[in-house]
């Protein structure tokens, strides 16, 4: 699909993402998709759980048509229209979206609390306790500093970037993040290392 907008990084990791989900996703389900970009995740997973429905959503819209576009070329149907929808809104979007009137078995996140306010981390953990289902998942992917493991230099200098950009940027720690989510409710529960210095999260409503 080479005229859609397009990122390289979500092509290169989508597999190793799609290895771990496929450990902890059912035969069957409904994901909610935040802060979706490009819609890359979006169609690749969607294609490969052919029983769940997908709802990808994003702050920004500019790139929903691509998205629509990008479901439309692989042939998906569920993949579902995309939403606009910003963590720090104290509600999310209401019924009747589909993938709001029940609730989820997954929220799916991948590369936005580096690129985003740390207030973005509660927001996320919030609403994910907020709309999933009593066991369902929420599946987070990205770099992390972490207690007692030397940083990589790949991600200080990445964090040094981001910070440079938006001084409200920057790489998290996954122990701050596990307390905002233990304080909404969410347990961690898994913890994968993936290339490229990143870690898919999952934590347990
Ligand atoms: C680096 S992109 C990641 C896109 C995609 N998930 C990926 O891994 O390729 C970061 C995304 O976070 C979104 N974002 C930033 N702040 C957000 C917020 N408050 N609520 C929802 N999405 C947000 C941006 O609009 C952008 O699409």
């Amino acid at each position: 699909m080479p005229d859609l907008p397009h990122s390289p990084a979500a092509d290169r990791n989508k597999e190793p993402i799609l290895e771990v989900l496929r450990c902890v996703f059912g035969t069957r389900g409904a994901a909610l998709e935040i802060a979706c970009g490009t819609g890359q995740h979006a169609v690749f997973f969607a294609a490969a759980f052919a029983g769940w429905t997908w709802q990808p959503t994003d702050m920004e819209s500019d790139l929903f048509p691509a998205i629509t576009a990008r479901s439309a070329q692989a042939g998906l149907a569920n993949v579902l229209p995309p939403l606009r929808l910003d963590v720090l809104a104290p509600q999310w979007p209401a019924p009747p979206a589909p993938a709001f009137a029940q609730p989820l078995d997954a929220v799916y996140c991948a590369n936005m609390l580096h690129i985003a306010p740390w207030a973005t981390c509660s927001g996320l953990m919030r609403g994910a306790a907020r709309h999933l289902a009593p066991g369902g998942l929420l599946v987070t992917y990205g770099p992390y500093f972490e207690d007692g493991v030397p940083p990589a230099p790949g991600n200080l200098a990445f964090d040094e970037s981001l910070r440079a950009r938006d001084p409200s940027w920057g790489i998290r720690r996954l122990e701050d993040v596990a307390d905002e989510a233990r304080r909404a409710g969410l347990a961690l529960r898994e913890r994968h290392a993936l290339p490229a210095n990143n870690l898919l999260l999952v934590f347990e409503a």
